[in-house]
């Protein structure tokens, strides 16, 4: 059975990391990260197909990157748009014929394990959502426009939440109607499906789940290869 389409959104063009090229692009130990990435779903039998949107200027690099990558599973390449939400929304457009859950993965977090994601899978066929997140150490102070504290969230109660994010496909299609009739625009897709009044489940993450943003998260994923051979 292969029912599982995984959208990877790699069509930013990285202004917090600067450089030459965008981060998906970028090499690690030899390879971009983009094909580390993608390496990570080449071990999960029920994926059908991974849609990765990709910015006009890049497509070669993207083609380059999936053969470097060696992955056998299909990988389609398709139009970007401005932001997140717009490449995301373009990518569904392609989703495989039966699939039954759709994955959203950031290209920039190289380090997803076959554990969590086997782990988000068996969640979001439970609760339709799933979301890998991780307890907080900071406290965390919401705050209004003029930098003045409007409350302390309990920092229990708080998760920072990573990709993977796993949804049944009728949701995110949903999530994604809705959202553009009511023009919401989120940072995660999750939160449009929360906009939909549907339950979104968070489980426990994992530390090397990095998001590479900024140039020291070169060092981290760095340190996090050498630590896996
Ligand atoms: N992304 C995308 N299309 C966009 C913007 C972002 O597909 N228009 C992708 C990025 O390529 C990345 C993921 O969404 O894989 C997470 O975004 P982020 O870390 O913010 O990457 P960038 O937008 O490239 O970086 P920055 O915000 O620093 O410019
Ligand atoms: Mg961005």
């Amino acid at each position: 059975m292969h029912d599982i389409s995984v959208i990877i959104p790699a069509a930013g063009s990285g202004s917090r990391m600067g450089g030459d090229v965008p981060k998906p692009f970028i090499k690690i130990a030899g390879l971009p990260v983009l094909s580390h990435t993608l390496r990570c779903f080449d071990y999960v039998d029920r994926i059908a197909l991974v849609i990765l949107a990709v910015s006009e200027g890049c497509k070669t690099l993207a083609q380059q990157a999936i053969e470097s990558s060696g992955v056998k599973v299909p990988v389609k390449i398709v139009n970007g748009g401005a932001e997140r939400l717009d490449s995301i929304r373009n990518a569904l457009q392609h989703i495989a014929p039966g699939t039954s859950l759709i994955a959203v993965h950031d290209a920039v977090r190289p380090f997803v394990g076959r554990e969590l994601l086997l782990r988000l899978i068996e969640s979001a066929e439970k609760y339709g959502s799933s979301i890998p997140g991780l307890p907080v150490t900071d406290t965390i102070k919401q705050i209004d426009n003029d930098g003045l504290v409007i409350s302390t969230p309990l920092r229990s109660s708080l998760r920072s939440v990573q990709t993977p994010q796993i949804f049944r496909t009728d949701i995110l299609k949903s999530a994604y109607k809705h959202a553009a009739l009511q023009g919401i625009r989120a940072t995660d897709d999750a939160s449009l499906v929360e906009y939909l009044g549907h339950e979104v489940k968070v489980i426990e993450g994992t530390p090397e789940n990095i998001k590479l943003t900024y140039p020291e998260d070169l060092q981290k994923a760095a340190f996090i290869l050498n630590n896996k051979i």
